[in-house]
C-alpha cells in the first residue's frame, strides 16, 4: 500500500496528540508531535534566561541546538543535545513560553527544515498548528481538529491530573490566551488549510475521531 503524509492541525487541547498517536499506530506510521519541538526550543531558551523576543539570542540558541525524537514502541522521547527533556517540556509555563517563541520568525525558520526532513519518505502523521498550511502544503490528507474551549480545558485538566494546582477555569483561560496568540500571529497562524477536513471532536471520543479519519483516509487511498 502506498505511504502517505497526513497532517493534523488544531488548537490546544483538541485531542490532536491522542488521536495522532492512535491513528499512526493503526496505520503503522510514525507520529511527529511538532509542538514538542517548539516546547524544546522554549525549554532551552528559558533555561538560558532568554526573553521570548530576544531574536539574536534565539537564533544563536537554535544554531547550537540538536533536537531529535527517539521512538520506542508506544512513546517518542524528545532529546535536546542528547538530553531527554520529554517530561520537562509539559509544564503550563513552558506551554505559554512555547506559544510566545513560536511567533518569532527565527524559531519557525529553524524548525521548518527540521520538520520537512522528518517527512521525507512519508508514512508519517504530523501534528501541529501549520502542518497543512505551511510545512506540508502538499500533504496527501489534512485534518483540522477542533472542540469547544470548555471541552479542551477539561481534557487538559485531566491530562495534567495531579501535576497541576490550576483550576479548570484557569486552564481554560490559558488555552484561550494561547489560541489567541497562535491564531493572530502574522507568521504561520493557526488556521485550517483550505483543503483540510474539519473535525469537531466536542462530542466524539478519541476512538470515534480516529475511525472517522480512517474512513476519509480509506477513501483517499483506494
Ligand atoms: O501542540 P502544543 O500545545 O504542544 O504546542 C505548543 C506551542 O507551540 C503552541 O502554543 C504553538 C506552537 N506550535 C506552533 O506554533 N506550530 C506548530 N506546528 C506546533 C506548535
Amino acid at each position: 500500500m502506498k505511504l502517505i503524509l497526513i497532517t493534523i492541525d488544531g488548537p490546544a487541547g483538541a485531542g490532536k496528540t491522542t488521536v495522532s498517536r492512535s491513528l499512526a499506530k493503526r496505520l503503522g506510521y510514525r507520529y511527529i508531535d511538532t509542538g514538542a519541538l517548539y516546547r524544546g526550543v522554549a525549554f532551552e531558551a528559558k533555561s538560558k534566561g532568554l526573553s521570548h523576543d530576544d531574536d539574536v539570542g534565539l537564533e544563536n540558541l537554535c544554531m547550537s541546538l540538536d533536537l531529535k525524537f527517539i521512538f520506542t514502541e508506544e512513546v517518542s522521547h524528545l532529546f535536546s543535545n542528547n538530553k531527554d527533556i520529554t517530561d520537562q517540556i509539559r509544564s503550563p509555563e513552558i506551554s505559554m513560553f512555547a506559544s510566545a517563541v513560536s511567533a518569532r520568525p527565527v524559531v519557525r525558520r529553524y524548525l521548518l527544515d527540521l520538520q520537512r526532513d522528518m517527512g521525507v519518505g512519508k508514512g508519517v502523521v504530523f501534528e501541529g498548528r501549520d502542518m497543512g498550511t505551511v510545512v506540508f502544503p502538499g500533504a496527501d490528507i489534512k485534518f483540522f481538529l477542533d472542540a469547544s474551549s470548555r471541552t479542551r480545558a477539561l481534557r487538559r485538566y485531566k491530562e495534567l491530573a495531579s501535576k497541576t494546582s490550576l483550576t479548570i477555569e484557569e486552564i481554560e483561560q490559558d488555552i484561550n490566551q494561547r489560541d489567541k496568540n497562535d491564531s493572530t500571529r502574522s507568521l504561520a497562524p493557526l488556521k485550517p488549510a483550505e483543503d483540510a477536513i474539519i473535525v469537531d471532536s466536542t462530542d466524539l471520543s478519541a476512538d470515534e475521531v480516529v475511525e472517522l479519519m480512517l474512513s476519509h483516509i480509506g477513501k483517499h487511498m483506494y
